[in-house]
């Protein structure tokens, strides 16, 4: 498992060669098996392949151009509802301080991360796009105004194999006992 971990990058360049549905399966099984706080799932995956749908969640996305050359995008969104009978109307946005969107949050990125190592693993290419407008990617898919979108994952073949980016030592981030 640390040789995937280390092995996979974010790919910002794809082939044209469409993916093999077996593969993208795989990857939303990956998504499916992951764990969440007392199970919930509170978690919805949006397969895009059309290209107006693709340029529509591309220009919503601060117009990253790149992301056009994947042949598909996954878009996760997390579903504080599915974790508690909170108000069902309410409106979600990046400022909403609410602990069960939290915790759909927190969930759905495990999720993201299994898909982005299982990509990896079946040779397709991936990179996770946090940097779009909640208030615009969610009209364009039709999402509901109390769903969080939480990332869009650009993937395909990869066409580039960057270099690793560097990483904080160990000694940086590990304490042992206490702070
Ligand atoms: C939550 C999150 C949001 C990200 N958003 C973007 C993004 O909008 N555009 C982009 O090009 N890369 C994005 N990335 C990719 C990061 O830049 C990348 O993971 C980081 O530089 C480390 O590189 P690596 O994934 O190749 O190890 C995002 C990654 C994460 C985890």
């Amino acid at each position: 498992m640390i040789e995937s971990i280390q092995q996979r990058r974010s790919i910002r360049k794809y082939t044209s060669d469409p993916i093999d549905p077996e593969k993208l399966q795989s990857v939303l099984e990956a998504a499916r098996l992951a764990p969440s706080g007392n199970n919930m799932q509170p978690w919805t995956f949006i397969v895009v392949q059309s290209e107006q749908q693709r340029q529509a969640v591309m220009e919503t996305s601060h117009h990253q151009t790149w992301m056009m050359e994947a042949p598909a995008f996954i878009v996760a969104v997390a579903d504080m509802a599915a974790r508690s009978d909170a108000d069902l109307a309410i409106y979600l946005d990046e400022n909403s301080p609410h602990w069960e969107l939290k915790r759909a949050i927190r969930d759905t990125a495990i999720a993201i991360e299994n898909m982005l190592l299982e990509a990896d693993a079946q040779g397709l290419g991936t990179c996770w796009v946090g940097f779009f407008v909640q208030s615009e990617i969610r009209p364009v898919l039709g999402i509901p105004n109390n769903k969080f979108v939480l990332g869009v994952i650009p993937i395909g073949y990869p066409a580039e194999q960057p270099p690793a980016r560097q990483r904080k030592p160990l000694t940086d981030i590990v304490r042992y006992e206490k702070w």
